[in-house]
């Protein structure tokens, strides 16, 4: 099985989940379900960046240390993606002992090799962004990102020489065409590149919540510089040699455009510094927005986060968790991953869901497992029959796989939905024409019921990495054993599995009609 490493970044500890958070990783989730059904040997990872001064402020803010704030917070992650099914194989902390001991074997190395140095330094520092700004950078003397005022800092520090890297970098991006997806955030990377690199300082003396720095013990590395090795301790390095071996040369990083400079212009480097190959691959992805703006930072639906009604906007964060109340944990999935196509930006609204929601899954989806299970009950005593070999459903089942596949295969899951859907609004035209429910029970019947149930067993197995509490309820419904979860492709969609004679249940509509 070929490996697949799929990571998500990980989450700032200084606030909860929120459906940014969510988005990103609901995706990873998606894809790496993908990957696991199509038959790769998937290691999927998601957690917590617990280091740095945002952290020691929020837990200051709380009235509690940085230790009790990062365990109660981490633990919100945890149990967000728990609700949220997110089948991670390993979670990590920054504050484990086994992180610590990959940061600073991995950043001894890059030491010794002659690429960190210690320099005066002082700079303009904005505490949210952890990063420093030139004078010019900022909007009327504060962060452009988060319009708060930036601190004088003055340290003496540890530098990475980042400078060193510049036509290493250019080089291996230019043998590495695809290392950097889509093509527009692989040249945002080429131009901070191109537009000169400057050291960066890696380590803090100003507080200790942080990785001591092994051959200096008054200083503790720069958040960035800790986070961005937690990649490598997932994966195995300095610990297991033959999980990285495999891991590490299949690695695959989804993140937000926020964080493009460090993960395609600094990692890359420091990978090269430490003598090992920089990932395999990274897709950065758009934002989601409400009105113009950021959502995850400042603006959200009351309605979505359990206020008054439905629409009314105040300012406060997302709860992907009230979102999953109100509409279900699938259908949230199922909005996240085909409304806002990895890549771009898109429009998050309350109306936004409803309307995908009705569209798809209410008046596409939901009305027919609905239908066919109903009249499965009323013509065929409740027993599903078998579907036809020769079935003209089968070639649009073979065409949708294909697409499908590929769509999903180019982190386009968006697209792969809906090519399913297409699947599913053919069984229903056929029902539409044939209606089966104005026949009398006989072959006829039973060839256009056997043809849906099949279609509704193909359909379970290509929406599980989107919708898998929907995928598992489809099969049990219509009497099928398993888990589609568990199924592998291509052979789970080959049409004809659906062998009939299995009893189907009714039960209530999978997802009812929303007002609004
Ligand atoms: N801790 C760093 C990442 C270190 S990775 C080695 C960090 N954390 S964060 O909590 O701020 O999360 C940033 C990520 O959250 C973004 O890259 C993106 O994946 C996700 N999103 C945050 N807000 C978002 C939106 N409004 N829309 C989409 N994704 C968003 O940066």
């Amino acid at each position: 099985m070929p490996p697949y490493y799929l990571t998500t970044p990980i989450y700032y500890v200084n606030d909860a989940p929120h459906v940014g958070t969510a988005y990103t990783t609901v995706n990873a989730d998606a894809l790496a379900r993908w990957h696991r059904l199509v038959g790769d040997e998937v290691w999927f990872m998601t957690g917590t960046d617990e280091h740095g001064a945002k952290i020691v402020e929020a837990a200051e803010a709380n009235g509690t240390t940085p230790q009790d704030w990062t365990d109660r917070t981490s633990a919100r992650f945890v149990e967000a993606w728990r609700r949220l099914d997110i089948a991670y194989d390993d979670f990590i902390r920054t504050t484990e002992p086994r992180h610590y001991a990959v940061v600073q074997r991995f950043l001894q190395r890059i030491y010794d090799n002659g690429y960190i140095e210690l320099a005066p330094y002082s700079g303009l520092y904005c505490v949210s962004c952890e990063d420093y700004y030139t004078e010019d950078q900022l909007i009327e003397g504060t962060c452009p990102v988060h319009g708060r005022p930036v601190i004088e800092m003055q340290e003496d520090n540890y530098f990475f020489k980042l400078s060193a890297f510049e036509d290493r970098l250019l080089e291996f991006y230019d043998q590495h065409p695809d290392f950097v997806r889509p093509v527009s955030k692989r040249n945002e990377a080429l131009g901070f590149i191109r537009g000169g690199l400057r050291d960066v300082s890696i380590t803090r003396t100003s507080f200790t919540w942080g990785v001591p720095v092994p051959w200096d013990s008054g200083h503790v590395f720069y958040v960035w510089y800790d986070a961005l090795i937690n990649y490598l301790t997932v994966a195995g390095y300095g610990s297991d040699d033959a999980a990285f071996a495999s891991r590490w040369g299949a690695a695959h990083h989804l993140i937000g455009k926020d964080i493009l400079k460090f993960h395609c212009v600094w990692w890359p480097a420091m990978c090269m510094a430490a003598q090992i190959d920089p990932p395999d691959e990274i897709f950065v992805h758009g934002y989601l927005l409400m009105g113009g703006q950021k959502l995850g930072k400042t603006m959200i639906a009351a309605g979505a986060a359990g206020g008054d009604g439905a629409k009314a906007l105040r300012v406060t964060d997302v709860s992907p968790l009230a979102l999953a109340d109100d509409f279900g944990v699938d259908p949230l999935r199922y909005h996240l991953v085909r409304d806002v196509p990895l890549g771009g930006d898109g429009d998050f609204s309350y109306e936004g869901i409803v309307s995908r929601y009705n569209a798809d899954l209410a008046n596409n989806l939901g009305n027919l497992v609905s239908r066919v299970t109903t009249v499965v009950q009323s013509k065929c005593g409740g027993v599903g029959p078998a579907c036809d070999e020769g079935s003209e459903l089968a070639a649009v089942a073979a065409e949708t796989l294909e697409t499908t596949a590929a769509a999903w295969a180019r982190w386009a899951p968006h697209e792969g939905l809906e090519a399913t859907w297409r699947l599913i609004g053919a069984a229903n035209a056929r029902l539409e024409a044939a209606e089966p429910w104005k026949m009398e029970p006989g072959p006829a019947v039973d060839a256009v019921l056997g043809d849906a149930l099949e279609v509704l067993r193909i359909v379970a197995v290509l929406i599980g990495p989107a919708m898998p509490a929907t995928a598992r309820e489809v099969w049990r419904r219509i009497g099928v054993p398993g888990d589609p979860g568990s199924a592998r492709l291509p052979d789970a969609a080959a049409w004809g599995g659906y062998e009939g004679g299995a009893t189907v249940e009714k039960g209530a509509p999978l997802f009812p009609r929303r007002k609004a």
